[in-house]
């Protein structure tokens, strides 16, 4: 099959679309033909060197896919040569073929294309693993989304709306806020522009948010500790402004807050299965609804990864980017 390959750690030129062998199906897994994979900011850091897939898994990038069943492990039995499905993926989506732990494969959800199915795996299992499920956001509260016109961000205006959360977005320009608020966005905040923490109070008289979905670490954590209202908690999945940070925690003691952080890929295979079944359970239901609905920035042939990989570094995009074998 075709895939590809990260030729050494670097920039987006050493992403080569190479002849490579087939993956074997284990005897729990899946083999998909891929439909589509798209690009998670992960992605990025690994073809750097910095986000090495974890053992076992395959050397390819590619987080989630859509795609056509085209053979099952002998312990398998819900899914079927031809099924169309997408999948959460340890890696290798970025291929024609990509071999997946059963319990992370999801039927596509009902009256969105094939294509469009592979942007939500990732997105869907990362926001309702951190805010729904650890942070227990929940009807009537308050979010704050730093980067709201991310993939990541972009799911979870709509799904936290769907819930009944009023929701505050962080974004860099005045059209990514915009389209923020076409999905459900009750508050943008140009983070360039603007003091996130004033606005937030400013917004709520004064109490602060009661959760903080946050991909930047270090450069934001004091601010979001003082943007969080009493027992009001943190979640923390990306270290885009850094690792080390000095900080006051006495709003941590005074608030009673909660301060968390997690990634997705290096959970186990049964803990990411439960996750993927509680998503199927939660999400797709709002996705049938019409409630979720997939944002996709541009498509562009596999072999075109690296320019897919420079549009994400450069932030114009909204949504999603997707690459098609
Ligand atoms: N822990 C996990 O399991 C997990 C899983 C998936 C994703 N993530 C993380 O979630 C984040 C989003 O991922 P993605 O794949 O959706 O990437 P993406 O579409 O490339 O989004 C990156 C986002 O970061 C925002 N950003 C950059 N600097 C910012 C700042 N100073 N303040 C606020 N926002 C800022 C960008 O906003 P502008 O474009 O407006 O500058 C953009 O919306 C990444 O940090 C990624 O590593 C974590």
């Amino acid at each position: 099959m075709k895939a590809i390959v990260i030729t050494s750690p670097g920039g987006p030129e050493v992403l080569q679309l190479q002849e490579v062998e087939d993956p074997q199906v284990g005897d729990d897994e899946v083999l998909i033909r891929v439909h589509a994979t798209a690009l998670n900011r992960a992605d990025t850091l690994q073809r750097k060197g910095s986000y090495p897939p974890p053992k076992g898994a395959s050397p390819y990038p590619g987080l989630e896919c859509s795609g056509t069943v085209l053979s099952v492990g002998k312990n398998v039995s819900r899914w079927n040569i031809g099924d169309q499905v997408c999948a959460l993926l340890c890696g290798g989506g970025y291929a024609e073929k990509v071999a997946v732990p059963v319990g992370q494969v999801l039927p596509v959800p009902p009256a969105i294309s094939l294509t469009h199915a592979a942007t939500f795996p990732e997105v869907a299992c990362t926001v309702w693993s951190t805010i729904f499920i650890m942070s227990r956001l929940s009807q009537g509260e308050t979010l704050l989304i730093h980067g709201g016109s991310s993939g990541i961000g972009t799911f979870a205006i709509q799904m936290a709306k769907y819930r009944g959360s009023r929701v505050f977005v962080t974004a860099g320009t005045e059209e990514k806020l915009a389209f923020c608020k076409t999905i459900g966005a009750d508050v943008g905040i140009n983070y360039k522009t603007q003091d996130f923490v004033a606005r937030v109070k400013e917004e709520t008289g004064g109490q602060g948010v009661d959760v903080i979905l946050d991909c930047m670490g270090a450069s934001y954590y004091q601010r979001n500790l003082d943007s969080l209202n009493f027992d009001g908690r943190l979640f923390i999945i990306g270290f885009q402004g850094g690792t080390t940070a000095q900080v006051d925690l006495r709003p941590l003691l005074a608030k009673r807050l909660t301060v968390q952080a997690a990634g997705l890929r290096n959970r186990s295979l049964e803990n990411k299965a439960v996750i993927v079944n509680e998503v199927e359970k939660n999400v797709w239901p709002a996705i049938a609804e019409g409630k979720v609905k997939p944002v996709v920035y541009k498509s562009f042939p596999l072999s075109e990864a690296a320019e897919a990989h420079r549009l994400m570094e450069s932030s114009q995009h909204i949504g999603k980017i997707l690459l098609v074998p």
